[in-house]
């Protein structure tokens, strides 16, 4: 599903992450399963990932990223019409994490849900929300990724339980005013028949938790690694470059293209495809590895504070993770 946003233009008015403050470093892991800090390094990139405390919900972090984002864009939480969230760990299964968050934002006037599309789900959500600001239908817009991806990793299992990590980022959206910047074009796909490639089996309605499989650990993510691999340079090569496309762009005009943190050498390869140098590539998943829905949030948001972009510059944001999806915006600041 493509688009070119053509009624009201609409501005990405604030950004806001958070990071919970336990680090689990590749050593910490050497302890827990056979694994080694060379082979995480240099087979994902990943050298360090956050853990969110007990009693830390996802709709906690959530709510930290988001109010970081709301005092960027200078918005009051009862200015917000619109909440989603992108989580595939919600802190419940009813009601939505989002309603957690408009109740701790106390942003009553919102419409509050979440959306499940893994990796691509905060992409997803810039998408949804930036068409209905677009449309007149809503005004200020909350969009947040945000993941206790800790709470669904089977700890003894080393061919996942090294690559994910938790944390919160958020964007605030609305009408673009004169001279500010706007979402120009978006690209959100979705592949049903790779459902097995990478997913939580247990603790849904098809496989719920039971006394009699709780040791199996089913409600854990499983993924095999190499098959997602390859799908994800293709998919995200194709989003990309179709919102460059639709955008008008060419590599040169691209400061810097913001891709989902999964694996180092993914990004390379996708870097690659795309004719953009490595310098212009954001990358953090050393210090967070894969938070999934959180992680294109978190990097918008440290690259936007880190002044890695200006007002003026294009940038792009490309994603991909389970069921399979795939998302990509351009977006000039
Ligand atoms: O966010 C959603 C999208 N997700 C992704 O994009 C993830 C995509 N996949 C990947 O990033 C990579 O496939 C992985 C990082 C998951 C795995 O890397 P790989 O190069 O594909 O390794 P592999 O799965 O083929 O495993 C190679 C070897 C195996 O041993 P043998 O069979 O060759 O003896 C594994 O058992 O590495 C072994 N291995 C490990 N060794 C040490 C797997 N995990 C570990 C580990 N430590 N943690």
């Amino acid at each position: 599903m493509s688009g070119t946003e053509s009624n009201l233009p609409v501005t990405i008015a604030g950004t806001g992450s958070y990071l919970p403050e336990k680090v689990v470093t590749n050593k910490d892991l050497e302890s827990l399963v056979d694994t080694t800090d060379e082979w995480i390094t240099t087979r994902t990139g990943i050298k360090a990932r956050h853990m969110a405390a007990e009693g830390e919900h996802t709709s906690h972090m959530a709510t930290k990223a988001a109010e970081r984002a709301l005092e960027q864009a200078g918005i009051a939480p009862e200015d917000l019409d619109l909440i989603i969230v992108a989580t595939i760990t919600p802190d419940t299964l009813t009601p939505a994490t989002a309603c957690y968050v408009q109740q701790n934002l106390g942003a009553f006037n919102a419409v509050a849900f979440d959306i499940s599309a893994a990796c691509s789900g905060f992409l997803y959500a810039m998408k949804i929300s930036s068409r209905l600001i677009s449309d007149g239908a809503f005004k200020n817009a909350l969009i947040i990724g945000a993941e206790k991806l800790s709470s669904f990793i089977n700890w003894e299992d080393r061919t996942t339980c090294v690559l994910f990590g938790d944390g919160a980022g958020a964007a605030v959206l609305r009408a673009a005013e004169e001279g500010e910047g706007s979402i120009i074009a978006t690209d959100i796909g979705t592949d049903g028949r790779q459902t097995h490639l990478l997913n939580i089996p247990g603790g849904g309605s098809a496989c719920p938790t039971t006394t009699e499989n709780a040791g199996q650990r089913l409600a854990t993510l499983a993924m095999l690694g190499k098959e997602v691999f390859k799908h994800a340079v293709t998919r995200m090569r194709d989003s990309a470059n179709l919102v460059i496309e639709r955008a008008g762009l060419k590599p040169e005009d691209i400061k810097l293209v913001i891709p989902h943190q999964a694996n180092l050498r993914i990004i390379d390869a996708i870097a690659d495809r795309l004719a953009v140098p490595n310098d212009r590539v954001f990358v953090n998943l050393h210090k967070y590895g894969n938070t999934s829905a959180a992680a294109i949030a978190i990097a918008l948001d440290e690259a936007h504070r880190e002044k890695k972009f200006e007002r003026g510059d294009h940038i792009i944001l490309v994603a991909f993770g389970a069921g399979l999806t795939w998302a990509a915006a351009a977006v000039k600041w």
